[in-house]
This record gives structure tokens, C-alpha cells and sequence, in this order.
């Protein structure tokens, strides 16, 4: 792929308006001077995420996420930068060089890309081994377990040979360096040599929605353990926001997406025409992955495993299905264990039933519960009738609420009358304007790290120097981008003080500089920080003035703690003085320039 210079990409990302762009994706709607939506990243009723035009970046005040319109198709496809730059390029029409990078752009653009190349070589391996000769077993064990030959091309599976270290002989025959193939997750590393993760078993490649290999599960063809390895998480592979099948899901024509646990139980329903099923990793159903769904149905099936195991699961994934605004519903597909053995016993047609008299969840919640209690101890029961009565709560519209407790009080010959009390009593005890109940979360919401330190002035500082570029002046000589003492804050001082040299205030643009979508949201927030606009034109200019000495300060500190040579100690005592006194600081401000 290769690498852009600083002038496509501003233009590229200059001709792509960021309210554009994103309004093609999430519903926008005019608030003040920007726009407002719901959040894609993660689940909310009350729209959180703002779009600025004038600044031309957008941010989640609920998820902390934030950037520039690259940033977002970034997060939102899960692309590279390049990728990136290629598909809002062609949105754009405009022309993008072709040829390879170099080694040192390669290094610039980041590990993403290379991680991606080394991941489509390791499925190109494992697939051709699969149809070697010495990947026989492997293909018997597919075959027996009746996936045919398109079905193992569809998925590109593939075998892992008995060598213990073939694949990382071919990619180092490849010319890729121990460093990188370490990111892979493929290896294992230690003093003692370097080990294939993946050996002696049947590999299923893990694409993400746009059919880039990410990640790799592999399967013993046996009973060891573990039954089940995957790869870890690496700068590509977030298993948390990623789903099994999704890439060919999202194409299908049915109006929803089936949920199960595992990668057979995908393939099996996907060769009996299930084409809309997915899985999540080896992991619990997240919030993100909810959210991911969101983008191409409405409503999800669970089939998750008969089993116990099977039943908490589906019991934690309700609650996000109903908070991402899904409907979910349980399928059961008793007396077998999941979707795979289903199949297999009963085929297609009674699978296809299964699905169509699929439970509402809530009713399978219901059901659930009803089962932990004796239904001949009055006690018992009373506590059923307080904990349904609590579960309705979970409904914030009161017609949907009383719809669900007419349904449930018919259907488990419950007395109405007396479920509706406790809902109003359990109900009163909820705060006022309560829109729901606290999400059940799988992932806990990003830590608002709570900043108290040099990087919120910093942040402070040049947020009020974007809002108002009059300041510059002001301020020039005062505050240098060599006294920001964090190196990606100097880097943004630096460009953002030479916008104001020219004149040309681009703060989006500054975000180009940056190919990591982390970087690129970690960059956005430094521009991010609301502070009181409200205040008096006397107090904007204490505040301003005591930024300034903070940030001063900070600067001559560090200064002297790095210091080797103390004669200098002595001057940076005094400059610091200088500073102190308030003759030589003052930055007064006029209205107009603050
Ligand atoms: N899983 C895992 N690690 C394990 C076991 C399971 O990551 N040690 C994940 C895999 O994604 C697997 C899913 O959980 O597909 C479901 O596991 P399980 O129900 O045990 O397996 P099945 O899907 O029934 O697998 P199979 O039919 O191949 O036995
Ligand atoms: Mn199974």
C-alpha cells in the first residue's frame, strides 16, 4: 500500500466533509452550531455525540471517542489510515498514488497494515496446507464433521501443520522481522526459540467486516485441551468489537441476525442457508459488538447452547441487545446441545421452525426466573410476583411496560392487579425523568481519567487558543511549543503554532499528522476541553494568565530536574522568578481578543 503525502491527505481529508461523511452513517440532527447523534461506539438513548463543522471533528461526550472524518472511517470500518485515505478518497474522486511504500514509510504508517498482509499470508498458509498431503487429517476432520469443499473455501479454513515452527519459517522466508511477527499473536517467543501458537489443528480465520483476516481460532481434531485456541488481542484484533460470520451476515437478505457461541455452529448454519448467523469469540457478548449488530438489524436471535452455561449467557446478552435497542429473542433448540448438532439431527426445515417460534427474551427472562422458585410456597411465589414486578422496570415506556405485564400476568397466571402495584411501587423508587435502568455492562464505560495534572492545562490552553486564534499574539512569546513537556502535545503546539503564523487555523488537519486512530483520539481531545465561556471578561483573564504561569512553570521545572550543569540551575531560579512576578506575565485581555 502506499504512503500519502501530507498535502493528499489534507486534501482528501479537506474535501470530505466530516458531517457528510458521518451523516451518511449515523442520523444527524442540527444542535447549536454543530450536530448531534446517536453514538455508533457504544449504546445510548440521548444522543451524546457531537459533530463540529466549523472545526471540522467530531466527539462522544458519553465514549470519549473523537477525531477527524479520517479518524472516524477509521473506528467505523475498522480500516488503517491508508485504507482509510483510499475509501474517502474514491468518495471524493480523488486520485491517489499507487506504489509500494518504503521500509521507513511502512514504519510511519504504522504496525496495522503489516499485521494485516502477515495475517492474509498466514490464511493463504494454513489454507494451502489444509489441501496439501500433509494436511489430510486436518480435511478429513472438516469433512467429517460434514462442511463441504465450498464451505471450506467460503471460510477459508484451513491446518496448521505438525512442524511446530513451519509458519514462522515461511514468514521469515518472507522478510518479515521478529518484532513484527511477535504483534501477530501467531508465535510464541521465549529464550528458548520461537514456536507456531497454532499447530496440529484445523484454523478458522476470524475476518472482520469488511473481510480482512484479523485473527485465528484453532480447533483440536480431538478431545485435548484446550479444545478451542484463538489468537490474543493485537493492534488489529479487539475481540470485544468484532463478530464471527458478520462480513458474510451483513450481505444476507434476512431481516435478522442469529447469535450463537461458536465457529462451527456458524459454519453448519451457514451452509444450511443461515447465512445471517454470527458468533462472538470465545467471549461474552459485549456491548460494542451490540452496537455493531445495530448497524444491520434490528432484531437477534439467540442460540446460544442448550447447556447451562448456555443459559447465563443468553441471560448477560439480553440486557445489551435491549439497551443497544435490539429486540432479542431466544431460540430453543432442545434436545440438542447448539445449532451445529441441531442441524445435523434434524436439518434445515426444523431449524427454520426453531427460529420462527423463537421466545421473546423478556418471556425466556421470565421463564428463567420462575424455575428458581417453588410455586407451592407462598413465600416463593411472592417473591416471583417482586422480582417480575422489578424486571418490568426494565421497560421506560409505560405502554410497553403495561403491554408486557398484561402478557406476562395472562400467560403465568399472575393477579394483574396486584403485579401492577408492586411495578408502581418499585417504580417510584426510580429517580425522576428516569429513561431506564443502569445498563448491565459487559465493558466497563472508558475510564474519564480524571486529569488533573499538567496535560489538562495543556489541553485547556490550546483549546482556548483554537477557540481564539486572537490570543496568539498575545501569548507567542510567552508560551513556546518547546514548553510543552509531553512530546505529543509539543507536536500539536508546534503545528498548531504554525497554522497561526500563516494564518491558516486547520485544527483537523493537525490530526493527519497522526496514523493511529488511539493517537488520533488521544489528539482530538487535546482540543476537546469545554471550559467556562461564560466567564467575566476579568476572570477569562486570571484564568489565562494563571495557565500561562502553570504551563511556565512546568516548563522551567523540568528544565531543572534534567539539569546536569548547575551553573545553569542558577538562571532557571531566576527566570522562574520572573515569571512569578506579575509585571513581566500579564496578558491583558480587551473584548474582542479573548
Ligand atoms: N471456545 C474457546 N475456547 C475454548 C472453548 C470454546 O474460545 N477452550 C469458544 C470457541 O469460539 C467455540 C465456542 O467458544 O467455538 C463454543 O464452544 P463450545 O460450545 O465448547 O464448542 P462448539 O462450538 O460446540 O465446538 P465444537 O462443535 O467444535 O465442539
Ligand atoms: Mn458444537
Amino acid at each position: 500500500m502506499p504512503w500519502y503525502s501530507e498535502e493528499k491527505i489534507e486534501e482528501v481529508r479537506s474535501r470530505s466533509d466530516v458531517v457528510e461523511v458521518i451523516g451518511s452513517y449515523v442520523k444527524l440532527k442540527r444542535s447549536g452550531n454543530g450536530y448531534v447523534g446517536l453514538c455508533p461506539f457504544h449504546s445510548e438513548k440521548t444522543p451524546s455525540f457531537h459533530v463540529n463543522p466549523s472545526r471540522q471533528m467530531y466527539k462522544c461526550f458519553g465514549c470519549g471517542v473523537g477525531g477527524n472524518v479520517i479518524t472516524f472511517v477509521m473506528e467505523y470500518e475498522n480500516y488503517s489510515f491508508p485504507e482509510a485515505m483510499q475509501f474517502l478518497a474514491e468518495r471524493v474522486g480523488v486520485e491517489l498514488p499507487k506504489g509500494e511504500m518504503s521500509a521507513e514509510q511502512r514504519e510511519r504508517e504504522g504496525l496495522r497494515s503489516l499485521l494485516l498482509e502477515i495475517n492474509t499470508k498466514a490464511a493463504r498458509y494454513y489454507y494451502a496446507k489444509l489441501k496439501s498431503p500433509q494436511g489430510r487429517q486436518g480435511y478429513d476432520y472438516l469433512r467429517a464433521r460434514e462442511l463441504g469443499d465450498e464451505t471450506i473455501v467460503h471460510f477459508g479454513l484451513g491446518y496448521a501443520g505438525q512442524g511446530g515452527d513451519e509458519l514462522y519459517r515461511y514468514l521469515k522466508n518472507e522478510g518479515y522481522s521478529d518484532s513484527v511477527l511477535k504483534e501477530t499473536g501467531l508465535f510464541k517467543m521465549d529464550e528458548r526459540g520461537v514456536y507456531d501458537k497454532f499447530w496440529n489443528r484445523v484454523i478458522f480465520p476470524i475476518m472482520d467486516v469488511n473481510n480482512r483476516v484479523i485473527g485465528f481460532g484453532g480447533r483440536v481434531m480431538g478431545d485435548a485441551k484446550p479444545k478451542y485456541l484463538n489468537s490474543p488481542e493485537t493492534k488489529l484484533f479487539d475481540k470485544s468489537r468484532n463478530l464471527f460470520g458478520l462480513n458474510y451476515a451483513k450481505q444476507g437478505k434476512r431481516k435478522n441476525v442469529i447469535l450463537c457461541e461458536g465457529y462451527m455452529d456458524v459454519i453448519a448454519m451457514h451452509q444450511s442457508g443461515f447465512t445471517n448467523a454470527v458468533a462472538s469469540l470465545g467471549t461474552a457478548f459485549t456491548e460494542q459488538q451490540a452496537n455493531l449488530l445495530g448497524r444491520y438489524t434490528k432484531e437477534v436471535l439467540l442460540t446460544y447452547d442448550s447447556d447451562e452455561a448456555g443459559v447465563k449467557a443468553a441471560l448477560r446478552a439480553i440486557p445489551i441487545l435491549r439497551h443497544a435497542g435490539l429486540n432479542g429473542k431466544v431460540v430453543h433448540m432442545e434436545p440438542y446441545k447448539d445449532p451445529d448438532e441441531f442441524i445435523k439431527a434434524l436439518g434445515a426445515e426444523e431449524f427454520e421452525k426453531r427460529l420462527s417460534d423463537a421466545q421473546n427474551s423478556f418471556f425466556f427472562e421470565v421463564d428463567v426466573a420462575r424455575n428458581s422458585y417453588d410455586m407451592h410456597d407462598p413465600e416463593q411465589v411472592t417473591a416471583y410476583y417482586h422480582e417480575i414486578a422489578k424486571k418490568l422496570l426494565v421497560f421506560p415506556d409505560k405502554v410497553q411496560r403495561d403491554n408486557y405485564l398484561e402478557a406476562v400476568a395472562s400467560q403465568y397466571g399472575i393477579r394483574k392487579d396486584d403485579l401492577r402495584e408492586l411495578v408502581i411501587r418499585y417504580g417510584s423508587q426510580l429517580p425522576d425523568g428516569y429513561q431506564e435502568l443502569p445498563a448491565e455492562r459487559t465493558v466497563p464505560q472508558k475510564k474519564k481519567t480524571q486529569e488533573q495534572g499538567i496535560t489538562h492545562t495543556y489541553r485547556l490552553f490550546l483549546s482556548w487558543l483554537i477557540e481564539t486564534p486572537e490570543l496568539y499574539p498575545l501569548i507567542r512569546d510567552k508560551i513556546r511549543p518547546e514548553d510543552f513537556v509531553e512530546e505529543n502535545f509539543r507536536i500539536v503546539a508546534q503545528m498548531l503554532y504554525q497554522q497561526l503564523e500563516q494564518g491558516e487555523l486547520l485544527p483537523a488537519k493537525i490530526i493527519n499528522h497522526f496514523t493511529e486512530v488511539e493517537s488520533q483520539k488521544m489528539i482530538a481531545n487535546m482540543f476537546q476541553t469545554d471550559f467556562q465561556t461564560a466567564m467575566s471578561l476579568q476572570e477569562r483573564e486570571k484564568a489565562l494568565n494563571e495557565l500561562v504561569l502553570r504551563i511556565k512553570e512546568y516548563s522551567i521545572d523540568w528544565k531543572m530536574r534534567s539539569l546536569t550543569d548547575m551553573s545553569e540551575l542558577q538562571s532557571l531560579i531566576i527566570e522562574k522568578k520572573r515569571w512569578q512576578t506579575p509585571e513581566k506575565l500579564h496578558i491583558s485581555l480587551k473584548d474582542g481578543n479573548s
